[in-house]
């Protein structure tokens, strides 16, 4: 799947009229709408940021109708100055950090201007008609997108001399020195959102002041280079390294490759700090705890924010346990991918955020997050359901393990000649009931007959589920999940002992 602009994608400026005019290399500001050229072709683009570098100034361009994570430095000579751009709204599009206000191109990077999710983005439809023609619950803001995949690397960093500073200590009740970002007039400055969502408590964004710009560029983790899609609040002076090294067992970062070397050949850790709860000859998962493993479970949520638009990522780990995916070699257990979820979540969710590492995924990681999350349910005697809103591909993911194991056990009930209910359903699945019923309705499976409802399996679907069956899939084996689920005070929101 080649990046394209896709339906229902969200559009880049605000609502409303702008004023239009030509503009010149030097007066174009951040905040106005030009037409960009992306992939050989014109586009609207909203302008995000400028700097000047060595080879000429550049501007990040938001394009319309794209996901964020498409986002680009483009060169002077990729923006259509012949024709009109749109100026930003003097009062409506006011900077909220009172930057980014001078008309000519500013030496420093400027931080765009306004909200990067304005009001009634979210409500724009979402699905994909080349995915699904079927009417879904509008769960998320933005399309699919394909991404290139990160790179192997062949080479493993060569093992130095003292570990690093930050992050290979495995804490169990580190102080907390929060910082308070006042809300003054409904304002945050851009700097002080930063620090806040890197310092502590939780990482729900401002609506007001998000980071729009992408601000790590490369990042090596293990074997492989990852290219991230999203901002993500590490420290700032590693937004300025082309480069930034992960331990791939401590999570621990680093700037330069010395200090990274040093670590490696101090660091010990070659699995996830917690219990390993399951294991079959595929994959690990291991269960961590957010508050007794805070600087580990902090530096994940930082690796997962570079791929999650999401509207809340927790910083404040402390309130969630950790699902951790691995793959074992001789080196050790590889991190793959990971669900995280409230110790205590009064919505009902049984997973907060999930991700699987660029590397793996489109191969069936997902899928077994995905359903390790309902065995844990399962377990538990309780109905999941993901935290909303979901991302593009998140959506993507959770729509097709909902329709195959629905799917899966319609058939089952069929070939037994057993009757079958939504609540029947629902509970055999751990699904919520809103969830089995958008399913079906989704699949078309849902008919009303003489004031009856009715649950049909239309032929076509039996035939794609015979094609699919061919695809060798891979599943957890819930009798080899060895968990209870753990007790917590409600106060402490930590382990009952
Ligand atoms: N395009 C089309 N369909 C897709 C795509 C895609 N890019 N990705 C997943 N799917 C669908 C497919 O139907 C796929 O089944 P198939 O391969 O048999 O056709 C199904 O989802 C499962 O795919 P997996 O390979 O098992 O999923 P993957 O390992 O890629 O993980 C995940 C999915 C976790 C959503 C991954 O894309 C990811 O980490 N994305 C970035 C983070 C993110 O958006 N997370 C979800 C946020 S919502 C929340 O946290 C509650
Ligand atoms: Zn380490």
């Amino acid at each position: 799947m080649s990046p394209s602009a896709l339906n229902g994608e969200t559009a880049v400026g605000p609502e409303g009229p702008r004023q239009k005019s030509r503009a010149t290399i030097d007066t174009i500001r951040v905040g106005c709408i030009a037409m960009v050229e992306k992939d050989g072709q014109a586009r609207r683009a909203e302008i995000l940021s400028i700097r000047d570098t060595k080879s000429g100034r550049q501007f990040y361009c938001n394009f319309d109708n794209f996901n964020k994570r498409l986002d680009e430095w483009v060169p002077v000579k990729r923006i259509d100055f012949d024709q009109d751009v749109e100026w930003p709204n003097p009062e409506k599009d006011k900077p909220k950090d009172g930057k980014g206000k001078n008309s000519t191109a500013p030496k420093r990077k400027v931080v765009g201007n306004k909200a990067q999710k304005r009001p009634g983005k979210r409500e724009q439809s979402v699905a994909s008609e080349a995915v699904t023609p079927h009417p879904w619950p509008d769960f998320t803001d933005s399309q699919p997108q394909s991404k290139a995949p990160s790179t192997p690397r062949d080479l493993e960093p060569k093992a130095g001399e003292t570990p690093g500073a930050n992050g290979d200590d495995m804490d169990v009740d580190e102080d907390e020195s929060t910082l308070e970002v006042k809300k003054e007039g409904g304002g945050f400055s851009r700097e002080a959102e930063i620090e806040k969502l890197r310092t502590g408590g939780s990482m729900t964004q401002n609506p007001t002041e998000l980071a729009r710009i992408r601000n790590i560029s490369k990042v090596q983790f293990g074997q492989w280079d990852l290219f991230p899609w999203y901002f993500s609040p590490y420290p700032e002076a590693f937004t300025q390294e082309d480069v930034i090294f992960i331990c791939e067992f401590c999570l621990s970062y680093y700037g330069d490759k010395k200090s990274f070397c040093r670590h490696r050949s101090k660091c010990t850790l070659q699995h996830p700090p917690g219990n390993e709860i399951y294991r079959d000859d595929y994959v690990s998962f291991f269960e961590i705890d957010g508050r007794r493993q805070r600087t580990w479970c902090r530096n994940l949520c930082l690796i997962s924010k570079m791929f999650l638009d999401h509207k809340t990522l927790y910083y404040d780990v402390d309130p969630f346990l950790f699902y951790v995916m691995t793959q074992k070699s001789e080196k050790g257990h590889h991190l793959v991918g990971y669900f995280s979820k409230e110790k205590e979540s009064a919505d009902g969710y049984n997973v907060a955020c999930i991700l699987t590492l660029p590397q793996y995924q489109r191969k069936g990681f997902g899928r077994l997050l995905i359903q390790f999350s309902y065995e844990l349910s399962k377990i538990e005697g309780k109905l999941g359901s993901p935290e909303k809103p979901l991302s593009d591909l998140g959506l993507l993911s959770y729509r097709q393990y909902w329709s195959e194991n629905i799917l899966e056990l319609l058939l089952e009930c069929n070939e037994r000649d057993e009757k079958s209910s939504i609540e029947q359903i629902s509970s055999t699945l751990a699904m919520t009931t809103q969830d089995v019923e958008h399913t079906l309705q989704a699949l078309k499976m849902q008919v009303y007959h003489k004031g009856e409802h009715k649950l049909v399996i239309p032929e076509s679907l039996i035939k794609l589920r015979e094609k699919t069956k061919q695809k060798q899939k891979r599943f957890i084996a819930p009798e080899r999940i060895q968990w209870k689920p753990p007790v917590f005070t409600a106060s402490s929101r930590t382990w009952g002992w």
